[in-house]
């Protein structure tokens, strides 16, 4: 089966359905990072305000580009509008201060990170009470940022805007309005959202799947946390042994599971041989019977890694997507 390597948006815009993820590395280890992604052909490169790395990303961008325009559209640039911006009045602000960091003319699709929102502190993303709960804002009008982003392709500043971390009725409820181009979740061989996904489709939306590989780092810190096992998704003896017989990686199987089921992926490395690996698979293709036994691996709800819980009290949030 050959699967196509991009998603038509808009405008004959294309989103390449493989895409550097970027949360969670030093600002140095970052760029050396994102120019070996370069060098192995992603063109599709993951961001939010939130991760505090955009500057990090646009230099390593703007050495590649190189200040010809030509080179500039080969790339597809993704960053997000953070839980703090959540109000249309604080948007503008918000996707100003991120096109000032990457150090570009425009981007390629602008994100709401989360339906959820905290309050407005400036120079402070995550903002705390003394007791370590999230200063959570309440009084997101959800519809009204969803219009305030789409108002900002009339700048011609971002080329596409959509959304992140929606459940299935939110995302219904934006689509009212107009559809995003995007919807980006959580989706793993444990958090596969085979309803989102059904969902989605019909909507005529894409799922563009955050943490394909189980996001080892995230998932350590929570069990130090919480006690909490996380399996190693890329140890599970069926993955394995798929793998195995096809003579390739763990991590090349789930991310073409992923491919194969539709959706595009936003792996993130900052090893070379790694970065190298998670975008050469378009030359093999799972059996209908491995997919269905990478398919029995979902554990729905509880195989969710990012449910947002470490931002403490969040889920009183009359948005909050995810229900236990
Ligand atoms: N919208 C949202 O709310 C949201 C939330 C989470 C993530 N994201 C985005 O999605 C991206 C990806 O998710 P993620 O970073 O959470 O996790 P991930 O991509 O599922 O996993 C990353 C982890 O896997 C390791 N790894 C990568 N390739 C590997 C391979 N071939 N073999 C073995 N290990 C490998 C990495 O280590 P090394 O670096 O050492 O290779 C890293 O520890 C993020 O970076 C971010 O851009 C978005």
């Amino acid at each position: 089966m050959s699967i196509p390597e991009y998603i038509e948006l808009e405008g004959g815009d294309r989103l390449p359905r493989i895409g550097f993820g970027t949360w969670q590395a030093s600002d140095e280890v970052l760029e050396k990072a994102v120019d070996a992604a370069l060098e192995a052909g992603y063109r599709h490169f993951d961001t939010a305000r939130a991760y505090e790395n955009e500057a990090a990303l646009g230099r390593a961008l703007n050495r590649w580009i190189g200040g010809d325009p030509a080179r500039r559209k080969q790339l597809f640039v993704v960053t997000k509008l953070p839980p703090g911006g959540n109000r249309p009045e604080l948007v503008q602000e918000y996707f100003d201060a991120s096109l000032r960091d990457l150090n570009l003319d425009y981007v390629d699709l602008y994100l709401i990170h989360t339906p959820f929102a905290f309050e407005h502190v400036p120079g402070d993303l995550h903002p705390k009470n003394p007791d370590g709960s999230m200063k959570v804002d309440h009084t997101t009008n959800l519809l009204e940022l969803w219009k305030t982003v789409l108002k900002l392709k009339e700048s011609g500043r971002v080329r596409h805007v959509g959304v992140s971390n929606l459940n299935a009725e939110q995302l219904a409820r934006v689509c009212g309005v107009a559809r995003p181009a995007c919807l980006q979740v959580e989706v793993h061989a444990l958090c596969q959202q085979p309803d989102l996904l059904a969902a989605a489709t019909k909507l005529g939306v894409p799922l563009v799947a955050y943490s394909p590989l189980g996001s080892k780092a995230l998932a350590d810190a929570l069990a130090a946390k919480t006690g909490r096992e996380y399996p190693d998704l890329l140890q599970l003896p069926v993955v394995a042994r798929i793998a195995q017989a096809h003579g390739r990686t763990p991590a090349q199987v789930l991310l073409r599971h992923t491919l194969q089921r539709g959706l595009a992926a936003i792996p993130k490395s900052t090893n070379p041989a790694r970065i190298k690996q998670n975008i050469s698979l378009w030359d093999f293709e799972l059996s209908e019977k491995e997919m269905s036994e990478l398919a029995a691996l979902d554990r729905g709800e509880a195989g969710r890694i990012c449910d947002f819980a470490f931002f403490i009290g969040i889920d009183k949030h009359p948005e909050f997507p995810f229900k236990k």
